[in-house]
């Protein structure tokens, strides 16, 4: 069947916007994040990203991992996905991630973590 490629510009259903790379030999990639919205009320500025993804197997729906740096805050989030085929041949993320707030104090700990799930879709 035809084949996921998680290069180019993908959208979530907040409004994100992201840019894949084409993956390297070893099947790392970067890119770039513009969130839609922020759990700080900081301007938000494009944030780098880096992740690999599985090489494309038989049924080439490979599943991937990147961790975003974010440029205006201290937090980082990570995402897990697979990338799917429909039946129309249309290209979906499926994710799931975790967004990890700096925090003071060990104190602290149990509210520095959010989980969530994001569906991208291509835009180009
Ligand atoms: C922050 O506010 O700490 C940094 C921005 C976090 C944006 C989160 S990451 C998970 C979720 N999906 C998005 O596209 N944006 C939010």
């Amino acid at each position: 069947g035809p084949q996921c490629d998680l290069q180019g510009l993908w959208r979530n259903e907040l409004g994100s916007n992201m840019t894949l790379s084409a993956p390297a030999a070893d099947w790392t990639f970067s890119g770039s994040y513009h969130t839609a919205v922020a759990a700080t009320t900081k301007q938000i500025l494009v944030s780098p990203l880096q992740g690999s993804q599985q090489p494309p197997g038989a049924k080439g729906q490979p599943t991937f991992g990147f961790t975003v740096q974010w440029q205006f805050t201290d937090s980082t989030t990570a995402f897990v996905g697979q990338c799917f085929v429909d039946r129309r041949g249309k290209e979906i993320l499926e994710t799931t991630w975790l967004l990890q707030e700096e925090v003071p104090s060990r104190r602290d700990v149990w509210k520095a973590t959010r989980v969530g799930t994001s569906v991208f879709t291509r835009i180009k």
